[in-house]
């Protein structure tokens, strides 16, 4: 440290330098855009974090259960999920924009400003859920305390600024394509981020009659963000991603990337059919939900063929194996969870004995990770390799334990939870279900039957691999790279 910095008091941005100095960072390697995309790729980490904290709710009394009411710390496990894999998507999207418009953004300073704008809300929204956890549910809660909608709760007030963000990136995204040159995952990506906050627009309504509201508005935020307009966006991560570190062609990625949407948005649309079975929706919905949605997993067999395939054709040679390694989990972890899980019990005949099971939150766990959790690491990785100076990222870099355990961990311990949550789903709808005939005491014999019991402890123990993955992962990524001085070109080339 110079003898300037000692006698001067630091100002903030100094602050900020010598943050990344001490992270090992070359802050000249990144763009605008890119440094702006770091913010939120901190952030989304952030509310990672907090995420498996409250799904860990009931390791112990006193830890958060009995502190705080169930229904408070699943509403906050699920919806910091929401949000950090939000804030991975748009910084992805700002990671990439400059590279692929190849000019400089359009409206930094209103990018900044919706970053710092969206984290002050959630965090009075959280402590707002924390501090008032029940009460009355009325307009005047509605506006400021809680919408009452699952996975996306935030009250009106925060959901008209996430509407105002949202509205910025979209500016950003479309404006600098245009001064700059569109692509065609530049295109992809813009009419994706169209429907993707037009959606979230239809969850700011409400109806007092709860059929009208969760046909209209409820499962088209939810149902066809994740398994649409989220899925599309994906693949253009994907098609990005494949083309930095692996090097396919464009014309390659992005004829796949057409095929994928098409096959997309064909199935997906209808195919959210399957969460109108037993709403008090017209009968037809059971032939429609089930034909549709179970065509849903074809794109996602198409997506697996994809990264497979091009990785193959490279003999598996890239310049990022953390990142290839986590796109890798992506495309199957999608494959599984969403495709296979989710078709398991999308057919009506099944889903009258599964629905409101634990096969649901089996299918929920496997599918969030697998799809989104996995791509938005991988692209964690890709971007710290490029802030560090583009150093080699490989199997035999300093400290690849590290990345390799998380990667591991994190992988068994989800595949553990959606096990071990399948079987107390299985033994519900058989017990519940086909047994007891849906009553009461049929609810409470699959309850506190042993196999059940034995699943939910499974479950937590896996849990607990989950989290411990997650901390390894944290590590690792404030870690890697540092010390590393070979070139991640030269080595992906002469290998
Ligand atoms: C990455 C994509 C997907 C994600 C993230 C996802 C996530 C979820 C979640 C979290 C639930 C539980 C909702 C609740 O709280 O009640 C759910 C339910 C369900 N999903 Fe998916 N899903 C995906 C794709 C699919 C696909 C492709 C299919 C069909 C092939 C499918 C079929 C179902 C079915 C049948 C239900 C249960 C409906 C019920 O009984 O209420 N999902 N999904
Ligand atoms: C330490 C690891 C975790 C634990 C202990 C945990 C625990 C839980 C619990 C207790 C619930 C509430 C279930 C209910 O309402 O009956 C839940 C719901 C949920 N969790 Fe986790 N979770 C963990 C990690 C994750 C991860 C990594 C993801 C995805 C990336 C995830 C996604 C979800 C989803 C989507 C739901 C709603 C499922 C539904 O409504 O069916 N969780 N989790
Ligand atoms: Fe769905």
């Amino acid at each position: 440290m110079s003898a300037n910095t000692e006698t001067v008091k630091p100002s903030f941005p100094d602050k900020l330098k010598s943050f990344h100095n001490w992270a090992g960072v070359d802050d000249n390697t990144l763009n605008d855009g890119q440094k702006l995309a770091v913010k939120y790729f901190m952030g989304a980490v952030i509310l990672f974090i907090f995420q498996i904290l409250f799904g860990l709710q009931f390791i112990a009394p006193g830890f958060l259960y009995d502190i705080l009411d169930f229904s408070v710390n699943r509403m906050v496990h699920i919806n910091a999920m929401i949000l950090w894999m939000l804030y991975g998507f748009i910084g992805c999207t700002y990671w990439l924009l400059e590279d692929e418009s190849g000019t400089e953004i359009a409206g930094l300073k209103f990018g900044i400003l919706g970053f710092w704008v969206l984290s002050a809300a959630i965090t009075v929204v959280v402590l707002v859920y924390l501090f008032i956890q029940t009460g009355a549910g009325n307009d005047t809660t509605l506006w400021l305390i809680n919408e009452g909608r699952e996975y996306i709760e935030a009250p009106r007030w925060a959901d008209i600024g996430i509407v105002v963000v949202m509205l910025i990136f979209f500016y950003n995204v479309v404006m600098t394509f245009s001064q700059g040159q569109w692509s065609g995952i530049a295109g992809v990506l813009t009419l994706d981020l169209v429907a993707l906050a037009g959606l979230y627009v239809a969850g700011m309504f409400y109806m007092t009659n709860i059929t009208h509201e969760q046909f209209w508005w409820w499962w088209w935020v939810i149902h066809l963000w994740v398994e649409a307009t989220w899925e599309v966006l994906v693949d253009v991560i994907m098609a990005w991603s494949l083309m930095t570190i692996l090097g396919v062609s464009r014309r390659i990625v992005t004829t796949w990337l057409y095929i994928e949407v098409a096959l997309m948005f064909g199935s997906g649309i209808l195919g959210l059919g399957h969460h109108y079975f037993w709403i008090g929706t017209p009968e037809y919905w059971l032939t429609i939900g089930g034909f549709f949605s179970a065509l849903e997993p074809i794109p996602l067999v198409a997506m697996v063929v994809h990264a497979v395939y091009d990785s193959g054709e490279r003999g598996f040679k890239n310049m990022n194996h953390p990142a290839m390694a986590w796109l890798i989990a992506h495309a199957f972890g999608n494959f599984f969870g969403a495709g296979v899980w989710g078709f398991m019990h999308t057919l009506p005949q099944i889903n009258l004995y599964t629905h409101g099971t634990q096969w649901s939150a089996s299918h929920g766990h496997l599918a969030f990770f697998g799809a989104y959790a996995t791509i938005n690491i991988a692209f964690f990785y890709i971007a710290i390799q490029h802030w560090r100076g583009n150093v080699w990222m490989g199997a035999d870099s300093i400290n690849s334990w590290r990345w390799k355990w998380a990667l591991a961990l994190l992988n068994i311990g989800v595949l553990g939870m959606t096990i071990a949550l399948l079987i107390a789903g299985y033994e519900q709808s058989f017990i519940e279900r086909a047994i007891g005939g849906s009553t009461w005491a049929g609810y409470f014999a699959a309850q506190t039957h042993p196999s059940f019991m034995t699943a939910m402890h499974w479950r937590m123990l896996f849990g607990l691999v989950t989290a411990s993955g997650l901390g390894l992962l944290v590590w690792d990524l404030l870690t890697i790279g540092k010390g590393e001085t070979r070139k991640a070109e030269v080595i992906a080339q002469s290998e």
